[in-house]
Parts: C-alpha cells; structure tokens; sequence
C-alpha cells in the first residue's frame, strides 16, 4: 500500500471516531431536549396547580377573620403577607416557559412559540430590534432625503411609502413577540404601528395631482424629522437597556426599574422637547390636510383619511409621553424619598 493511501485511510479512521463522537452527542442532546420539554410540561401543570391553591386559600383564610386570637391574627397575617407575593412570582416563573401565542402572532406566525428560555437571549432580542430599527431608519433617511430634495416621481414616493407599510408591519410582530417575553412595552406603541401602517398604505394609494403635490413636501419633510428623532430615541432607549444591564438590575426586559437612574432622566429631559415638536407637526399635518378636504377641488377621500390618522397619533402620542413622564417623575420622586 502506498503511504499517501495508508495516510488517507488513517485520516479516515480518525474522522470516522469523530463522526461516532457527533452522533454520541446528537443522542444526548435529543434526549436532554426530550427531557427539557418533559420537565417544561410538568413545571407549567405545577404552576397553574399552585395558582389554583393560592386562590382557594386565600378564599378559605377570609373566613377566618373574626373571633380569633392575637397569635391566630399574626398567623394569618403571615400566610397572606406570604400569597400576596407568589402570583406575581408565579408570572415571572412562566416568562421562562413556552406559551401560547396571542390572537395577532397565531394568525401571523402559526403556533409556533416565540418565548425565548434566558434572560440573556430575551435581552439579545431587544437589542437587535433597537437595531433594526435604526438600520431601517437609515435606509428611510436615504430615500426621503431623495425624495425630498433631487427625485420627484410619484413611483418612487410608492416605492417609500411601500418601505414605511412592511417596517410597521414588521415592528407590530416584532413588538407582539417583545411583549410575549415580558416587555412593557404599553399597548400604545403597538397601536400607534398599526395606524402608521394603515397612513402609509393609504399614502400609497393617493393619486398624484394637485392635492398630492401640495402635501408632499410637508409629508416628506415630517418623515425626516421623524427619522432624526427616531435615532435620537434610539440613542436613549439602548442607553438605558445598556446602563441597566451593566447594573445588572434589568428583570426580563423591564426597562423601568426602581429608582430610575439620572442618566436616563437627563437623557429624556433632552429628548422631550424633540418628541412634543415632531407630535405638533402631526397636529399641524392634520390641520393642514383637513383645511385640504374642505377645498371644492379636493377629491380624494385619502386626504381627510390621513388627516384624521394625524389627528389620532398626535392625541395617542402626546397623551401617553404625557402619562409615561408623569410616571416617571412620580418613581424619581419616590426613590429620592427612600
Ligand atoms: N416604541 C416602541 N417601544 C417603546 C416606545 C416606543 N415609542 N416607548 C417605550 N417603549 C418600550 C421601551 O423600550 C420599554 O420596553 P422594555 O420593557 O422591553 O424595556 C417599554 O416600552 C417601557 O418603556 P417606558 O419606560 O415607558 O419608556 P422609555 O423610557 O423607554 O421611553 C419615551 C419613553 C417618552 C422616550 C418613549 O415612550 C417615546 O419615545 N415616546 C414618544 C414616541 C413619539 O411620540 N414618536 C413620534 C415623534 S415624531
């Protein structure tokens, strides 16, 4: 035998116990999932046991609230002290288990499940979706600020509203999933994506003329605000999800701890009076387009549509800044008290 092919079949042999060793470990690692998913079923049943029994005991300490001695008294203060905390562990257990999908994710996605099992990759996921934003964002700043200032064809003002329709879309899912993993995201933002979308599809839909034109540079105007903003915005929220991480204070991906630190109260001081003037220019769009609708020559039913989706964001968006501010100063002000 030739020593090239002696060579060759050591290399083989030596490949062939390397490829037993994989299949060794596909073995347990099938077995260990099997085991996992086992384990994951009996964790979920024991939850929802132990949320039964905390329900019929405390309905059964209520009973005994009268006639009882002082030591009695100090028993059964104990024991609710004790309930009052377990349904909210409970629900941070289950953040770790696979559950079932909302009505929008079933019908997006099917019954697969969206949970992720760790902390680290449920921080992973909120991350890249703060990332994802900004890249879209980039590619938007590109082709309104073509739009705006060297391109005028209404194709191409399609082609950017047909970008603005999929990047809502997709942050709803995306949004729905970060919720499903313990985001507090508040019901606002994801409504105020599904209005986005339906502005630019309607957007989209708009016949050029007349009426278009004299909207279009106000619109693409606002976009790139918008866009400024969003980076700005971009810069505060992964700084926070950054600071807290480093802390080592985030529980699941809630961004509002206790004790809210300064660096995040001086980052929103600055951005705030960004985000109220990009909400006026919703306001002021809506103003604009409704004063629009009410001209002889105007048409399109789009343009009193999209006034009033202006008129919707504006009140969404500034009501609830309003409200997540006032949160806010409310926890700095409690933290500053302890
Ligand atoms: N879109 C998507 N998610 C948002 C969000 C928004 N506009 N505002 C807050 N969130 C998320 C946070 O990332 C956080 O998620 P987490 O629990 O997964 O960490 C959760 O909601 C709770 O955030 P909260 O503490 O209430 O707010 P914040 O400090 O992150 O942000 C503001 C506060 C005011 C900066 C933010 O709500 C905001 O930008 N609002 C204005 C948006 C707007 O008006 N845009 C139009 C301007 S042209």
């Amino acid at each position: 035998m030739s020593t090239a092919l002696a060579k060759a079949l050591q290399e083989w042999e030596i490949q062939e116990k390397e490829f037993q060793k994989l299949q060794e470990t596909h073995r347990l690692y099938l077995q260990k999932l099997d085991e996992v998913s086992k384990l994951q079923k009996n964790f979920a049943a024991s939850i929802s046991r132990q949320r039964k029994n905390i329900k019929d005991t405390s309905q059964s300490l209520k009973k005994f609230s009268k006639g009882l001695t002082e030591e009695e008294k100090n028993a059964v203060e104990e024991v609710k002290g004790h309930i009052q905390d377990m349904p909210n562990n409970l629900f941070q257990m289950e953040a770790f288990l696979p559950k079932k999908n909302g009505i929008y994710l079933s019908l997006v996605l099917g019954s697969v499940n969206v949970n992720l099992l760790s902390k680290e990759s449920k921080a992973e996921y909120k991350d890249e979706y703060e990332r994802f934003k900004l890249y879209v964002t980039m590619i938007l700043f590109l082709l309104t600020f073509m739009c705006r200032f060297f391109i005028s064809y209404r194709v191409v003002d399609a082609l950017l509203n047909f970008l603005l329709v999929w990047y809502y879309c997709t942050l709803t899912i995306r949004e729905s999933i970060l919720i499903s993993n313990g985001s507090r995201i508040k019901g606002w933002w994801v409504i105020h994506h599904y209005i986005s979308t339906f502005l630019s599809g309607v957007m989209l839909t708009w016949p050029d003329g007349e009426p278009y034109q004299s909207f279009r540079n106000q619109f693409l105007a606002y976009c790139l605000y918008q866009i400024v903003v969003q980076c700005l915005q971009y810069y505060y929220q992964s700084g926070c999800l950054y600071r807290l991480k480093a802390l080592g204070e985030r529980h699941n991906l809630d961004l509002t701890v206790e004790g809210f630190q300064s660096w995040m109260w001086r980052g929103l001081t600055f951005l705030l009076p960004f985000l109220f003037l990009g909400q006026f220019w919703q306001l002021w769009n809506s103003i604009s387009l409704f004063r629009m609708a009410r001209l002889p020559e105007c048409k399109e039913w789009q343009v009193s549509m999209i006034g009033f989706c202006f008129l919707v964001l504006f009140m969404g968006n500034f009501f609830t800044t309003l409200a997540v501010v006032h949160h806010k100063r409310k926890n700095q002000g409690k933290t500053k008290m302890l």
